[in-house]
């Protein structure tokens, strides 16, 4: 007499597949672990660039408006980076012959872009809007720190989803009056005042501020 099987054929090939899922998880884990420790560690770190601009000098002591740079951030998803052209409505008077600016002199002859590199850069399968955030009033600073303070950027918030996510559950103490979102110094409003101006931008509902499809469409 044969002895009873303890498991069915179908059986055993759930308990492979089990097995083996097993194994290619904790690659994917680790994996994803390293990842997320070197997104961590490129916080705070100044980002070397073909020219050093500084927002330092720029906006903190010469005090120009973050629009006059980045011409899209009101209006549409990206904020942009300033056009050679723009560079040159002042250093085509200020600091012509400077070392500093020869790839800035070098694009205008050439017609090729300045090679920025990316401080920030979700991946392709988040969505992303900045006017949506200006407009209900999240300032610069919320996401980017004191910019204003930076001689090379760098980037000041890890935006995991995490990060993001904790906003969109409560974002009322996060907000300021639309008129000084460009601010870097305005301080955030509290207690009846954030409730206030909360109210009056009528924000989304939680639930749709959470969805996984805001963010990921
Ligand atoms: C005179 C032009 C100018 C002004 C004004 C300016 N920026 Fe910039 N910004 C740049 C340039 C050029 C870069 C690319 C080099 C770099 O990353 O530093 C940049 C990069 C950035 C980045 C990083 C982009 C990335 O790669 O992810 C942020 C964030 C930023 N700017 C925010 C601001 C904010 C906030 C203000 C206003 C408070 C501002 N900038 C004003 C020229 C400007
Ligand atoms: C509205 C005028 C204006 C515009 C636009 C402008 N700059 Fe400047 N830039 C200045 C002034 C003024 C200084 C002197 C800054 C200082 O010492 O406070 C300066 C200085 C510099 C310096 C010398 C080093 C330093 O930071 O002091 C570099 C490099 C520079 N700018 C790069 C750029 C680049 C690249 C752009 C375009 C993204 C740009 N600038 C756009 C006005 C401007
Ligand atoms: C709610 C958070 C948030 C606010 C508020 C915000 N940014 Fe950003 N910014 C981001 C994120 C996230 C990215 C990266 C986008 C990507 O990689 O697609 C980014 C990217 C940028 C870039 C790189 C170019 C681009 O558009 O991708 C610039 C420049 C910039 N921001 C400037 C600004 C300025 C100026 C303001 C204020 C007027 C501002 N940001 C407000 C989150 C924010
Ligand atoms: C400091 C607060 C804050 C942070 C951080 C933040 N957001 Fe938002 N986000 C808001 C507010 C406020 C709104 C406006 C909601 C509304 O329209 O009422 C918004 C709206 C949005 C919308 C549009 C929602 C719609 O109505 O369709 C998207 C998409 C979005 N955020 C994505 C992101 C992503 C991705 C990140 C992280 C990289 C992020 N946000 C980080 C506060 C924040
Ligand atoms: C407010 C914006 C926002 C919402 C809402 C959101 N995500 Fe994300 N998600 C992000 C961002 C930004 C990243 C990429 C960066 C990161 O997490 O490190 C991301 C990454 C991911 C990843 C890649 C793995 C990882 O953790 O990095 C998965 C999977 C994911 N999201 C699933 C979801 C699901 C499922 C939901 C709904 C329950 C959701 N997301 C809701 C912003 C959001």
């Amino acid at each position: 007499m044969r002895p009873k099987q303890v498991f069915s054929r179908r059986g055993e090939l759930a308990i492979l597949l089990v097995i083996l899922a097993l194994f290619m998880l904790v690659p994917a884990l680790v994996g994803l672990g390293i990842w997320r420790e070197s997104a961590y560690q490129q916080l705070g770190e100044p980002v070397a660039q073909p020219i050093p601009f500084s927002h330092k000098h720029h906006v903190g002591d010469d005090g120009i408006d973050c629009r006059y740079c980045h011409t899209a951030v009101e209006t549409g998803r990206h904020a942009g980076l300033p056009s050679t052209q723009i560079c040159l409505t002042c250093h085509s008077q200020l600091y012509t012959q400077a070392a500093v600016l020869e790839p800035l002199r070098e694009s205008a002859r050439t017609g090729t872009p300045i090679a920025w590199r990316r401080v920030h850069d979700l991946p392709d399968f988040v969505y992303f809007d900045h006017s949506v955030h200006l407009a209900k009033g999240v300032g610069c600073v919320e996401c980017h720190g004191r910019v204003d303070q930076m001689p090379l950027t760098w980037r000041a918030q890890p935006l995991q989803m995490q990060w993001c996510v904790a906003c969109h559950r409560d974002p009322a103490p996060h907000l300021r009056p639309r008129e000084q979102v460009f601010d870097m110094s305005a301080p955030r409003l509290d207690g009846e005042d954030a409730t206030t101006l909360a109210r009056m931008m009528q924000l989304e509902d939680r639930r749709r501020m959470t969805d996984c499809s805001t963010c990921h469409r």
